[in-house]
């Protein structure tokens, strides 16, 4: 069972004009992994960045990179996402799986499902695993915890508090059940995304989780090191 609590910044709240002295921030501020928010306008409302920016900041840090793929047909495109410099590769349990009436055309969202192929998705995990890097399954916040077999290849899962597609969304409580429930018969690294904040993140980590995704707690803040210093404390006895 993990003992510490992990603080993985998101930079889809960083100044991207300043994205070398953005990176330099979170390292000053101790938080332990980069998130990297990738979104096609397909799987999510909204476009944003994919393996350029991974590249280019690939240099500039030691930190860990974790590409979260809101993304339709991600087995397309984590091999090129982990030869950018990718080391966790975070994809959605929605992709494998029929989606739930009313999110099946584009442009219906959220993407929700109630079970998913656990096999496809398994090959997808062990291709990542292969390439060196980690896997992780998100599950949107109306996906039930529906990976069965699959926890034990993976390296961690990760629940979103919000429906993907934006920062700044306001956190949702309802989501701590299924973390509780995860955590009952997973002990691996059981991850949180979308309005973490200084309320939320002590709900989250009660409930079982040991990583905390965030974007404008921390960018917002002018004190980002206080920030993670009180993230990593909560769960700490
Ligand atoms: C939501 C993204 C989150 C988001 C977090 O689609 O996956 O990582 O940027 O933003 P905050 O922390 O502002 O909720
Ligand atoms: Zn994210």
């Amino acid at each position: 069972m993990p003992t510490e609590t992990k603080v993985s910044v998101s930079i889809l709240c960083a100044d991207f004009t300043k994205l070398g002295d953005e990176i330099k921030k979170c390292e000053d501020a101790g938080v332990d992994m980069i998130h990297v928010d990738v979104m096609d306008g397909h799987f999510v409302p909204n476009i944003t960045i994919g393996q350029v920016i991974i590249e280019a900041i690939r240099p500039v840090t030691k930190l860990p990179i974790e590409a979260h793929l809101m993304i339709e047909n991600p087995w397309a495109y984590t091999d090129s996402f982990i030869d950018s410099g990718a080391n966790i590769i975070s994809i959605h349990a929605e992709c494998y799986g029929e989606r739930r009436p009313g999110c099946r055309q584009y442009g219906e969202y959220p993407k929700e499902v109630d079970e998913i192929d656990i096999e496809r998705a398994r090959q997808d995990v062990i291709r990542i695993k292969n390439k060196g890097a980690q896997a992780v399954m998100v599950l949107n916040p109306g996906t039930p915890l529906c990976l069965g077999g699959l926890m034990t290849d993976l390296d961690g899962v990760l629940v979103m508090s919000v429906n993907p597609g934006f920062a700044k969304q306001k956190f949702n409580p309802s989501v701590l059940a299924k973390i509780i429930d995860l955590r009952e018969n997973y002990k691996g690294n059981i991850a949180i995304d979308g309005g973490v904040n200084e309320l939320t993140a002590p709900e989250a980590v009660k409930a079982g989780v040991n990583v905390l995704a965030t974007a404008s707690y921390f960018f917002g803040s002018d004190k980002p090191r206080d920030v993670v210093k009180y993230l990593k404390s909560l769960g700490q006895a």
